[in-house]
């Protein structure tokens, strides 16, 4: 079995986001444990209208051309950890609306959310972890919160990921998570295929 494909997500998209450090460093920690491939998939290159379907994806392939190079992409990785804010104490509205336009690619793959913010993105986290189980994902218990003066001092006093290096231990607990999910659920869904074919 080849190494589950893992996509982290940037959830947000306006100009001058935070969204990117955080992306990066989670980036370049899984990159260097060598059991995952990974890569940044930012929702700025598929600009996706606010949903406009007649259908739920669920059943009917969206017809817009964003939506199914978005819906390509997703059914591309074996699992994803959402880099994500809090806008008004949920997942802002970019990604809310970028989960609503795919279904089945989602399905039965893994998710795991890095948050940041003033409670390091939690309330955020913990409402994404309820709409992942309705896109038949397996969201983790571990994850990545940013938050506080960890998060101000980034925001506001030009600190970096090295200045926070307790971090990293639940960047590691994440990404055991994730791995072990992300290769039990590759391997189920692969001979699933076999089995039918
Ligand atoms: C519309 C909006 C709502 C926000 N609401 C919250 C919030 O509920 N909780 C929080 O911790 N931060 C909140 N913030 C502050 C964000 O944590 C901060 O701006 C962060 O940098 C946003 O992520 P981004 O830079 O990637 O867009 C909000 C910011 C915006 C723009």
């Amino acid at each position: 079995m080849s190494k589950p494909r893992i996509g982290i997500v940037i959830s947000t998209t306006r100009q001058g986001r935070f969204g990117d450090k955080p992306a990066a460093w989670i980036r370049d920690i899984a990159a260097a444990r060598g059991d995952l491939d990974v890569e940044i998939v930012d929702l700025r290159d598929y600009p996706m209208p606010l949903f406009d379907e007649p259908v739920s994806p669920a059943y009917v392939p969206p017809t817009n051309e964003a939506a199914q190079r978005w819906g390509r992409k997703v059914a591309e990785l074996d699992g994803f950890i959402f880099v994500t804010a809090e806008y008004n104490r949920g997942p802002p509205a970019a990604l809310k609306n970028a989960l609503d336009y795919a279904y089945k690619e989602f399905n039965r793959k893994p998710a795991a959310f890095v948050g940041y913010g003033g409670v390091g993105g939690a309330r955020a986290v913990e409402q994404l972890r309820l709409i992942a189980i309705e896109l038949q994902m397996a969201p983790t218990r571990s994850g990545v919160h940013i938050g506080g003066a960890d998060f101000m001092g980034m925001y506001m006093q030009g600190k970096t990921f090295a200045d926070l290096p307790h971090l990293d231990a639940t960047a590691v607990a994440l990404l055991d998570e994730l791995s072990w999910w992300a290769h039990v659920l590759k391997a189920a869904r692969e001979a699933t295929v076999a089995k039918a074919a």
